[in-house]
């Protein structure tokens, strides 16, 4: 991540070593596991309006562009599918490409598909907030973008400087303290997300949100279980934290 703007930080921008583009593979197999799911979605539950001659795709949260392009690409063509099985005219196609206003559109752009069926537009700024017309969203799509919370969420002094000084691991209390904190953060922004979402998208239209998450069976006054990203990462950051020192 490089620079923050509104509170919010981008994506490492450009094309080098450290850019996102160059690492983000991981995301890229979450967009690939989700294709297929998604292809049968549009098949199946994609309500075409004969009146309308366009389609508007929106990407919340693309980053530099690397992984929403083979996203918005399978969209499309999924979408024209769709309209020939229903004898209906292939529409023109636009693409939204939201991200925060630090985000390095000038990357996203210079490296458009060459032979695209789509024009592009940025739709620089917070996500959490209303961005595009009233009913104009026929697919909004969102993939490892919607779990960056606004802010971190609220806590007791003693809570921020046992998540934030590290050293310690939480006990159960504290653990479900942490976690019921992120999650009601998580739950506020999510809404604000919908709720925006909700005007903007046309009626028929469909969401596809691709958003990490742990196993329906985890239980956090448990200890953190080895499949966890969260404290995978935690142990990394301390990691890390300690060579700084
Ligand atoms: C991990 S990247 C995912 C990029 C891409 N969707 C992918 O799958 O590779 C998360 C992106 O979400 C963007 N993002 C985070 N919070 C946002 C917000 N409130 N509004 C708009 N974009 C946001 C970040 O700037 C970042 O580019």
């Amino acid at each position: 991540m490089d620079s923050k703007d509104n509170g919010y930080y981008s994506m490492n921008g450009g094309d080098e070593y450290h850019s996102y583009v160059k690492n983000s593979t991981y995301q890229r197999g979450i967009w690939e596991a989700a294709t297929a799911i998604i292809e049968e979605e549009i098949a199946t539950k994609l309500e075409i309006p004969t009146s309308s001659k366009h389609f508007c795709i929106a990407d919340f949260g693309c980053s530099t562009g690397g992984n929403s392009f083979p996203a918005m690409n399978t969209i499309v063509e999924a979408v024209k599918r769709r309209h020939e099985s229903s004898n209906l005219k292939t529409p023109e196609f636009y693409v939204c490409f939201n991200d925060v206003v630090s985000n390095d559109f000038n990357t996203l752009f210079s490296s458009l598909p060459p032979g695209r069926s789509y024009e592009a537009a940025a739709v620089p700024g917070d996500f959490h907030r209303r961005l595009l017309p009233p009913s104009s969203v026929h697919f909004a799509y969102s993939s490892c973008s919607l779990h960056w919370l606004t802010e971190a969420p609220e806590a007791t002094e003693g809570l921020k400087s046992l998540v934030w000084s590290g050293g310690e691991r939480l006990r159960g209390g504290e653990k479900e303290e942490v976690y019921k904190a992120y999650l009601g953060q998580f739950e506020r922004d999510l809404e604000a997300f919908l709720q925006c979402r909700a005007v903007e998208m046309v009626d028929g239209g469909i969401m596809a949100l691709l958003i990490a998450g742990v196993p329906a069976s985890w239980d956090p006054q448990k200890e953190f279980t080895g499949v966890s990203v969260a404290e995978l990462l935690r142990s990394s950051l301390l990691d890390l934290a300690k060579k700084e020192d």
